[in-house]
This record gives C-alpha cells, sequence and structure tokens, in this order.
C-alpha cells in the first residue's frame, strides 16, 4: 500500500460582499477541476471555504510538495480568479500575487499544510480552517492538544502517548527553525510560541518521528511589504491511536483565545469555532473564526467530512467570543484592540504616517 499524502492548500481569490465569504461558482469550478484529477493526480478531494478562503483539499500518493499537485492547486486559483473578475468579486486573485508558477506554491501567495503518512488500520484526520487571523494562531491549540496533559489526558493516562511530542517551530522574520521536545522543554517551546506573530509550529512529530500534525505558515500580508489583509491559515491533525483523540485535538476550542488579524487585518480578536454554515465573516468583517472537517482517510479516500463544530457543546464558547468581541470592539483604535505598532507596519497605517512626517517637529530638549 503506497503511503498517502493530504495537501490541504487555500486562497482567497475573490468573495462577495467585500471580504466575507466565497461565491458558489468558485466554489463549483474548484470542485470540477479537482473531481477531474481523481484516478489521475488525485487519489480524492474535497472543496469547501472559511470566510472568502477557497479551502483544496487533497488526497494523492506524491508526498509533501509535490510539483504537479502544487501546480494543480494553483491552476485552480487561477481558474477561479478568473471566474471572480468576470463576477467582478471583492479582491478578485488577492492571494496570487505571482504571475507564473514557479514549482511550488509555497511563498506564492496560497498557503499550504501537507503531510505524507502510512496509514493505519484506521486513520482519522482534523483539518481545521482559519478565517480572518494569522498562521501564529493555531501555537496556543496545538501546545493543548499535545503539550498539556489539562485538555489531553491521554497524555497521562495512555502508553501510546505518554512519551510526549516534537514541536518544529518556525521564526517567520529571522527565517530559521528549531525543535523542542514535550513535556522536557516545554517551557522553552513556550518562550517562543506565546509570540505567535513571529514563532509558529509548523509540525508536531512523534518521537520517533512520525508526523502528528502539520500548518500552514505563509505570512502573505508580509510578502513583499504588501498589504494584503490575513492569511487564513490551514492546519492538518491526526488523532487517535497514538496521537490525541478527536475529543481532545478539538478540546481546547472551547477557550475563547485572542488572535491577531480580523479588520483589516489589524486588529486582535477572539477566535470562534463554527460550523460551515456559519463559516462567513460579517460583523467588522470577522470576528475571527475557524472550521474544522473530520475524516476517515481510507486507501486514500475522504470519508467524510464532519463538521465537527457544528455541536451545541461549542455554543458556549460562541457566547464568550460575542462577549470578548464586544468588550474589545469598545476599545475602538486603540491598542491592544489594534495590533502592535511592529504588526501595524505591514498594514495601511504606514502611509498615513508618511503623510503627516513633515509635520513633526523635534521637541528640542
Ligand atoms: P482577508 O485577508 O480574509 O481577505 O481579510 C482582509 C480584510 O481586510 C478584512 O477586513
Ligand atoms: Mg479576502
Amino acid at each position: 500500500m503506497p503511503r498517502t499524502t493530504i495537501s490541504v492548500i487555500k486562497a482567497d481569490v475573490g468573495s462577495f460582499p467585500g471580504h466575507s465569504r466565497t461565491h458558489p461558482k468558485l466554489l463549483e469550478t474548484a470542485a470540477k477541476m479537482l473531481k477531474a484529477e481523481r484516478g489521475k493526480l488525485l487519489v480524492d478531494s474535497f472543496v469547501t471555504h472559511c470566510g472568502d478562503d477557497l479551502e483544496l483539499i487533497m488526497t494523492h500518493t506524491r508526498g509533501v510538495d509535490s510539483e504537479a499537485i502544487h501546480r494543480l492547486a494553483w491552476n485552480v486559483f487561477l481558474e477561479c480568479t478568473g471566474v471572480a473578475k468576470n463576477l467582478k468579486l471583492y479582491g478578485a486573485g488577492q492571494d496570487m500575487p505571482a504571475d507564473a508558477f514557479a514549482g511550488n506554491v509555497r511563498g506564492m501567495g496560497p498557503g499550504v499544510a501537507e503531510m505524507e503518512f502510512e496509514e493505519r488500520e484506521s486513520d482519522p484526520v482534523l483539518v481545521f480552517m482559519a478565517g480572518k487571523t494569522g498562521p501564529g494562531a493555531w501555537n496556543f491549540f496545538l501546545y493543548k492538544v499535545f503539550a498539556d496533559p489539562f485538555n489531553t489526558p491521554g497524555l497521562v493516562t495512555d502508553p501510546s502517548l505518554s512519551e510526549g511530542f516534537v514541536f518544529e517551530v518556525h521564526d517567520l522574520v529571522g527565517k530559521r527553525k528549531i525543535s523542542f521536545a514535550c513535556p522536557e522543554e516545554s517551557y522553552s517551546l513556550l518562550a517562543y510560541i506565546g509570540a505567535p506573530s513571529r514563532y509558529v509550529i509548523r509540525h508536531v512529530f512523534k518521537k520517533d518521528g512520525t508526523i502528528a500534525a502539520s500548518t500552514s505558515t505563509q505570512r502573505l500580508n508580509t510578502m513583499a511589504g504588501r498589504c494584503r489583509g490575513t492569511d487564513d491559515p490551514v492546519m492538518i491533525v491526526r488523532a487517535e491511536s497514538g496521537f490525541p483523540s478527536m475529543g481532545e485535538a478539538i478540546e481546547p476550542f472551547t477557550i475563547p483565545v485572542l488572535v491577531a488579524g480580523w479588520m483589516r487585518g489589524a486588529h486582535h480578536g477572539p477566535l470562534m469555532p463554527v460550523g460551515l454554515c456559519d463559516a462567513n465573516c460579517t460583523r467588522f468583517d470577522g470576528p475571527p473564526r475557524v472550521i474544522c472537517f473530520g475524516f476517515q482517510v481510507t486507501n486514500g479516500k475522504l470519508i467524510g467530512p464532519a463538521d465537527m463544530f457544528d455541536d451545541p457543546g461549542f455554543d458556549r464558547v460562541r457566547a464568550r467570543c460575542n462577549e470578548l468581541a464586544d468588550t474589545i470592539r469598545a476599545q475602538g483604535p486603540f491598542e491592544p484592540h489594534r495590533l502592535s505598532s511592529e504588526e501595524m507596519a505591514y498594514t495601511t497605517l504606514p502611509a498615513v504616517e508618511k503623510k503627516l512626517e513633515p509635520r513633526w517637529e523635534p521637541l528640542g530638549d
């Protein structure tokens, strides 16, 4: 049995109205193009959206970073950009800043999370997709799932988990990476991932090197100094039998965590877990939200999806997120609702400052 690869590649190539949701014509175009590749490049595929991001979930046997798979995703986004332009959708082609495909969509605009593994007897996989936030948003949740026994009792009670996990962290500013083994290095890990605008968990592995989780770390909004909104990351997590259980993997989303993104990619706000029917960003272009689709991966086929946050068990966190949203919104243009000056450097604020620059006078003391 060949190893299975799951590739989740996403891009915002236009939405309606404004930055709120993907148009059905884009979903249809993408679904058709991927379906045509089943039995050829792909084993299986599923197309969905979170807010204004078009999400391509694909299985195949070509491994991660496959040029053919990335080219396919690129072509889907190009075709959908054309559809978006015809409909004059908002931000048509927003996440496609590069002119031509250059072998890998990483660093070109779209976000990518991939993993390759040998299927277990039964392989539950969760795909998380977020809107109106950046890649560091997963840090808190991955720590809770794979390193915190108060979230994941299996770390204490299940011998197949008690060794702990290894976290690979990327420094998006210094362009370098480091790995921390947990639980023994959990404080060192937290020293970095507590600053999610710079340090992002890219992978989580079992201690024997088996992949457990993979995220997209692309920061499109900092590419070439462009101001292009939020990155809206994706994440793949394997569950059960040697990994945290399905329920342990979604449990931390009951905590209303403040993340960076939301309006103009320039504000902190609560990350709200929602079912697909609520995966549309409206209030103040948000609030930031996350959906989770559960699949059984069976000989490369995607059995599912199950819409994991479509559950009254998440009603209370949604209510708490709304309360937090009211509280932080009341601060208007003040920090910490507005991002720190450092992060605002990638928004339209520097243009305002540039205009006002000549009016500043030295204090003279
Ligand atoms: P997106 O990056 O999701 O398009 O959002 C941009 C934005 O400015 C929202 O206010
Ligand atoms: Mg958008």
